[in-house]
């Protein structure tokens, strides 16, 4: 009997972004990052107008931020927040470079109407380390959210929080090592994870894709899921190809240039999820 290949549903999401006007490397807070390469801000701008124009060409409604000079790294929305039931639990970030961002995000949620919007108390850069996945927060640390980030979590949105530990420098953000792919389905790349966590994530998605290390290092994972179409970084083949066995649309982006700065698709994706 031919394998058959589950029917994967999308739904219609609400994305928050950011604009790459001020985008550069001047800094360096993760291995990605090298001030001494060139990067050309015209390009990521380019790059980062085509994710949003897919976005809308998918049926997903995206909402802006105010890019602020002297914030290369606003680009990187996902860690402005994580946002669940309409609570938005807004960053506290662990490089001062990038410290300037949670105003704007605080300030950015209190005038669009969310009906609770906390600054966190710890270190919590936001969906980089917490991925909502279902009624479940997968939530990362080792490298930049803290533990006690986590527990926080648990008390503001009322779901269960699952701690996992990154180990790999290379892959110091949950979000540039697996990917939530629906309520129930995600990949990942098992080597960046503690033998804990791997161990947890195989006794909660025992069918999940993984993904190996080529991929991983072009930042396959960093992809954005709408539970059918995932946007992936275009290198990631293989990771395609699986996706596509598995009932998913692989969307490869170009996002050469954002890379630069460490982040891909995702990280430049806020998912907004209202009450
Ligand atoms: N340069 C940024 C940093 O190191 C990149 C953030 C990438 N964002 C992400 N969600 N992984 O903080």
């Amino acid at each position: 009997m031919p394998n058959r290949i589950p029917e994967r549903t999308a739904r219609p999401r609400r994305f928050l972004m950011c604009r790459p006007t001020h985008f550069t490397v001047d800094y360096a807070i993760n291995p990605w990052m090298d001030p001494e390469r060139p990067t050309d801000t015209a390009l990521a701008v380019r790059q980062w107008e085509h994710l949003r124009t897919l976005y809308r060409r998918l049926g997903h409604t995206v909402e802006l931020i105010e890019p602020l000079p002297g914030l290369p790294d606003m680009v990187y929305t996902a860690n402005g927040a994580t946002v669940l039931d309409g609570r938005a639990l807004v960053a506290t970030f662990r490089h001062p470079e990038r410290a300037g961002e949670s105003d704007a995000h605080q300030a950015w949620f209190r005038a669009h109407g969310y009906r609770e919007v906390r600054r966190a108390g710890h270190v919590n850069e936001g969906e980089g380390d917490l991925l909502v996945a279902g009624r479940r927060v997968l939530a990362g640390t080792g490298f930049r959210t803290d533990p006690a980030a986590h527990a926080e979590a648990r008390a503001l949105f009322g779901v269960q929080v699952l701690s996992l530990t990154l180990v790999d420098p290379r892959f110091y953000h949950l979000d540039t090592a697996l990917a939530v792919l629906d309520d129930d389905h995600v990949m990942y790349y098992p080597a960046a994870f503690s033998p804990d966590s791997q161990a947890l994530l195989r006794s909660l998605y025992p069918d999940a894709i993984l993904a190996d290390r080529a991929d991983a290092e072009v930042f396959g994972l960093n992809a954005v899921s709408d539970g059918r179409r995932v946007l992936l970084p275009e290198p990631a083949k293989a990771l395609a190809a699986q996706l596509a066995e598995q009932g998913y649309e692989p969307w490869p982006v170009d996002v050469s240039e954002l890379l630069k700065g460490g982040g891909g698709p995702k990280c430049c994706t806020l998912e907004l999820r209202p009450a």
